[in-house]
């Protein structure tokens, strides 16, 4: 694909997102509420969440209106996942996405309700779409969705891995987390979107195996720009990991074989992308570049 073409595509969705989002999180009171919601969201994530759903929907020949509230309910539910991780209870870390965290602008309690209500509203637009388009397919992608997000997944990787802080772990445990505090949130809108682009069970599946590939990878390179970038770059602090005393796959084996095993991942997620029957060539770019992102 041409770079000129892939950066098109990029803005598109970008576009779609940014501005549904805007309209999903215009409300006025409480103030404070919309506020630090607004503030989080629009901070600067790159929106790789929702870029994946639509990307995916679109591969199977799904129309981009009908997910666009399924992939800004993924970003709410990230950006809750962000602003709750970054509290002093959690990683305690001062600065996302460039700015200050949410606790640190706002305090602590209505980061915490930010985050509370960015997670319900997420399942307002979801509702609100399923009972506007009344079919099925619409409801798998919310369940998708949902089981991504909870104690089976994302929540139950935060969890193993706030409790593994100050402790040895093996692989499988540190499997565990990247897997689902990470993964799950990008397995989810990979199937969400096949699902309401209408693909077969099978490729669900497969989705499945890139997400689970696709997420690995991003948590392993996330791992390594926390010991070798900077917080300009970033948009967060570095050594986040060291000083919360936890063990990544970079202090199991090494920066070598994380990049190395991260390209692997990758490349076999790649491998299945190209397979689909539909036009995958901007997923495929799009996942490529994940591996020499510097943000
Ligand atoms: C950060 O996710 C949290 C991880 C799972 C590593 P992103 O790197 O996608 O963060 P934003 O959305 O661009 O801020
Ligand atoms: C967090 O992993 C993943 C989430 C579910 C939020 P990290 O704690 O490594 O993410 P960053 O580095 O703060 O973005
Ligand atoms: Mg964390
Ligand atoms: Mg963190
Ligand atoms: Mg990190």
């Amino acid at each position: 694909m041409k770079n000129e073409d892939f950066e098109k595509t990029l803005k598109k969705y970008i576009e779609i997102i940014n501005g549904r989002l805007a309209e999903l999180l215009d409300g006025e009171y409480p103030k404070e509420i919309y506020e630090s919601m607004r503030y989080s969201v629009f901070a600067g994530g790159k929106r790789l969440r929702p870029v994946l759903l639509l990307s995916s929907c679109e591969m199977f020949g799904g129309n981009l209106e009908s997910a666009v509230d399924f992939a800004c309910a993924l970003e709410m539910i990230h950006t809750y996942s962000l602003i709750h991780d970054d509290l002093p209870a959690m990683d305690n870390d001062d600065f996302r996405r460039g700015m200050p965290t949410c606790h640190k602008k706002f305090g602590e309690a209505l980061a915490i309700l930010a985050g509370d209500a960015l997670l319900n509203k997420a399942y307002e637009a979801m509702t609100d779409s399923i009972v506007s388009n009344m079919d099925m397919k619409f409801v798998g992608a919310m369940k998708c969705i949902a089981d991504c997000s909870g104690t089976e997944g994302m929540v139950g990787g935060q969890v193993v891995d706030v409790l593994s802080e100050g402790k040895q772990i093996d692989l499988d445990t540190l499997m565990y987390i990247h897997k689902n505090k990470t993964a799950a949130l990008i397995t989810a809108p990979l199937k969400a979107g096949g699902i309401i682009g209408g693909c077969s069970e099978r490729e669900t599946e497969l989705l499945e195996k890139v997400g689970c590939n696709v997420g690995i990878a991003f948590q392993i390179k996330d791992d390594i720009l926390d010991v070798t970038s900077t917080i300009d770059v970033l948009g967060k602090p570095v050594f986040s990991d060291e000083k919360n005393d936890k063990m990544t796959y970079v202090t199991m084996y090494g920066i070598d074989k994380a990049e190395k095993d991260l390209e692997k991942l990758t490349k076999e997620a790649l491998d299945i992308i190209s397979g689909f029957a539909g036009n995958s060539d901007f997923l495929y770019e799009y996942i490529k570049r994940l591996i020499t992102r510097i943000k």
